[in-house]
């Protein structure tokens, strides 16, 4: 039964006909095909498959059709079996990277940071209903007055949330977030995120095998710098990602990704984020890149750190770089491993070497706004020091954010790490000033780049 006549008894509709021909044809099609063969293809193949596999059985068991009817069929019966409705067009729109859904009526679309509202929406509510059993559908799960909120992913890998009445008060709502495109940090220098001279100075901590925490709110940019600063990772080493939705994109060889598993209807077989850490200890990782630190597994991953797992790389949701390390703390007492908080705080002290603050300013750009550092010498809890700041420009009437970012000495024994560690960074983090004689912010003596890693 679908979903919209489970929520609620059946309304009157269209054409029940020509509907239910569409019904019918759409089940024989999901009987005939090998769903697994399916998941493999592209959408375009997949369209191009379904619809030969509807062609054939049109002709087989069906009526005799005029072409220009048949051709209609079988959009049709496609459409219903992975069409979008009004959704497509959105998703097929590399600019979008939100679309919300607010009833049948109401889209909005962020673009380029800032949220638009469109013209056109469903035809109706049951075709909103239908596009959101569509969805869910895919991931085995359904929306019922039992589950009335699901989390869902597109087959493309973008991630859906699903909440509808009665809880939403104002019809289905479907939220869609755009599958991350990966920048490199070249671009991302490009873009403003970051100026030359901070990339450089995050390539070497990644060479040089750092911790490093970024951090930020929902939708800063985490996993977006998380993806570039990963392609400094030497291409030799083995890498395992961990994260709830698989959006990483690392191009190197040696990459093991691994995908937290929600529980299923029944509340069974959840595999969460700490499960895969602890069985990533187990894979002889060279390096663990965890997606989103949210609990227990952040004690997990402080203790791998610090018994020669260096070099890892997490985000976790926190607003300043001080917030991070009580973030940190908070995460780490969720485990079922219970230490004292001092215990902790020193575990993360001697883990953490650098975080790397992002925000998103109210003209939808991203940065970094802050690089912090451990100083290695004095490991406490207080030992974070600023590396490069962003210095606000005070806000205009056109809201643009503007400002410049400035760098800091590092602390000496860090230099010393990273000279150990074969790795030169821009001068200005060791002089501390741009020198009049010295040279460019981002000249680069070291001859890597910030685009070294690709
Ligand atoms: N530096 C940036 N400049 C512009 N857009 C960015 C930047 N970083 C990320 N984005 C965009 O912002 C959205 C959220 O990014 P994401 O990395 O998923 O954030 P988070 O992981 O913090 O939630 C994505 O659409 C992404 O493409
Ligand atoms: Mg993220």
């Amino acid at each position: 039964m679908a979903l919209k006549d489970r929520l609620e008894d059946d309304r009157s509709a269209g054409d029940r006909t020509s509907k239910s021909t569409v019904q019918h044809w759409r089940q024989r099609l999901l009987e005939e095909i090998n769903l697994d063969e399916l998941a493999r293809l592209t959408m375009t193949q997949r369209r191009a498959r379904l619809e030969k596999v509807v062609g054939l059985l049109v002709t087989r068991e069906g009526p005799v059709l005029a072409a220009g009817e048949r051709a209609n069929l079988i959009r049709r019966v496609v459409d219903e079996a992975l069409g979008l409705g009004v959704l497509e067009p959105l998703l097929a729109d590399p600019s979008v990277t939100e679309i919300m859904v607010n009833g049948p009526d109401s889209i909005f679309v962020e673009r380029a940071g800032r949220v638009y509202r469109l013209d056109n929406g469903f035809a109706s509510e049951e075709q909103l209903y239908q596009t959101i059993d569509r969805i869910v559908a895919q991931v085995n799960r359904r929306v019922d007055e039992s589950s009335p909120m699901v989390d869902a992913r597109l087959p493309t890998g973008e991630r859906v949330n699903v909440i509808v009445p009665p809880l939403s008060l104002v019809g289905p709502i479907l939220t869609i977030r755009r599958f991350p495109r990966s920048y490199s940090v070249e671009e991302l220098v490009g873009m403003g995120s970051m100026d030359p001279a901070t990339g450089m100075l995050l390539a070497a901590f990644v060479r040089a095998r750092l911790n490093l925490v970024i951090s930020g709110g929902t939708g800063t940019g985490k996993t977006t710098m998380l993806n570039a600063l990963s392609a400094f990772v030497p291409e030799h080493e083995r890498i395992i990602t961990i994260e709830d939705s698989a959006e990483l994109q690392l191009r190197q060889e040696h990459v093991i990704p691994l995908e937290s598993r929600p529980a299923n209807i029944e509340g069974k077989g959840a595999i969460t984020i700490r499960d895969l850490v602890r069985n990533a200890l187990r894979m002889r990782p060279d390096r663990i890149i965890v997606g989103e630190v949210r609990g227990g597994e952040t004690l997990d991953m402080l203790q791998a750190m610090n018994t020669g797992h260096d070099g890892s790389l997490v985000t976790v949701h926190a607003n300043s770089t001080e917030d991070t390390v009580h973030r940190l703390q908070t995460l780490a007492s969720m485990s079922d491993v219970k230490l004292p908080f001092e215990a902790i705080r020193d575990q993360i002290a001697s883990a953490v070497d650098a975080v790397v603050q992002l925000s998103r300013g109210p003209d939808g750009s991203r940065r970094i706004t802050e690089v912090a550092v451990v100083d290695p010498a004095r490991r406490d809890a207080s030992a974070l020091r600023p590396a490069v700041r962003f210095e606000f420009d005070p806000i205009g009437p056109d809201r643009e954010v503007r400002g410049a970012f400035r760098p800091m000495q590092l602390p000496e024994a860090l230099l010393t790490r990273l000279f150990h560690a074969g790795e030169t960074v821009p001068p200005v983090f060791s002089t501390g000033a741009r020198g009049p004689g010295g040279p460019p912010v981002g000249g680069g003596t070291n001859g890597h780049g910030p685009q070294g890693g690709r």
